[in-house]
């Protein structure tokens, strides 16, 4: 499947910022930026913390924004005695559909494994929402040359978590640790290179759709770099941290990669 055959997506990842009136402020923002835009080609979505998902749903529902809801997070497990956790049928519930999975912060922070990216994996599709699952390498396994080697490691290790015949509902997004909240994104070939392997690594294992899986770029992307970086082959849109917390920065992000794809 030709790259202009997937449709690209724009994913704004909040992170811990913006309590729910500000996230009102901030969804509503946005949606006026971008309704001056013809992004009919571009998937958009915003992964907002979960105490404003409620919120947020309520604007995209009363004003029926083409905006996807995300969380940033999930547990593996259905329900039951995990205080602090949030199941996916949860956030199905407040009409999230896509879930943020092994996101390098989780990694690192609560020590996620490659194992819970793949139970949680598992767990998402199951309730029929959409795994965004976050690979990528720090800057020391960069320096000793392991990049390949961990996003094989990480891409094969979550695939464990998607049944035969799912993955066409699954994204990935390639996340240099490194290039996370630097202001140094990957350069335009190291995201096609990295974006790349890992296609390829899906394509070894689970054969041609791999080629309708849709691969972000995240890191430090931002309205001067989004045109160039989805212009490579395989970066099929972009997990935006920083620059998606300003309506201005994410609507000019989508107006950059709307542009690539001729809209
Ligand atoms: P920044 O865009 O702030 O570098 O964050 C990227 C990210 O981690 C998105 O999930």
């Amino acid at each position: 499947m030709a790259k202009s055959t997937r449709r690209p997506l724009v994913a704004g990842n909040w992170k811990m910022n913006l309590d729910h009136v500000e996230a009102i402020r901030l969804i509503q923002d946005m949606a006026l930026r971008l309704r001056n835009l013809d992004h009919r080609a571009v998937d958009i979505a915003v992964h907002p913390p979960a105490t404003d998902l409620r919120s947020v749903e309520g604007i995209i529902g009363a004003d029926q924004l083409p905006i996807a809801l995300g969380a940033q997070h999930c547990s593996a497990y259905s329900s039951g005695a995990y205080t602090g956790e949030i199941s996916v049928a949860m956030l199905a519930r407040l009409s999230v559909t896509l879930v943020l999975v092994g996101h390098s912060e989780r990694r690192l922070h609560y020590a996620m494994t490659d194992t819970d990216v793949a139970a949680t994996t598992a767990a998402v599709l199951k309730g029929l929402l959409t795994p965004v699952i976050c690979v990528g390498e720090s800057a020391a396994e960069r320096e000793a040359g392991e990049t390949e080697t961990v996003l094989v490691r990480q891409v094969s290790a979550a695939l464990e978590g998607v049944a035969k015949g799912a993955e066409q509902s699954i994204v990935v997004a390639y996340e240099p640790v490194w290039a996370i909240g630097t202001g140094i994104a990957a350069t335009t070939e190291d995201a096609q290179l990295a974006c790349g392997r890992i296609r390829d690594e899906i394509r070894e294992r689970r054969g041609d759709v791999a080629d309708s899986i849709r691969i972000l770029y995240g890191g430090s992307a931002n309205p001067e770099n989004a045109g160039e970086l989805v212009s490579q082959a395989d970066v099929d849109g972009l997990l935006v941290g920083g620059a998606s917390l300003q309506g201005e920065s994410f609507a000019a992000i989508v107006s950059a990669v709307c542009a690539c794809y001729g809209t």
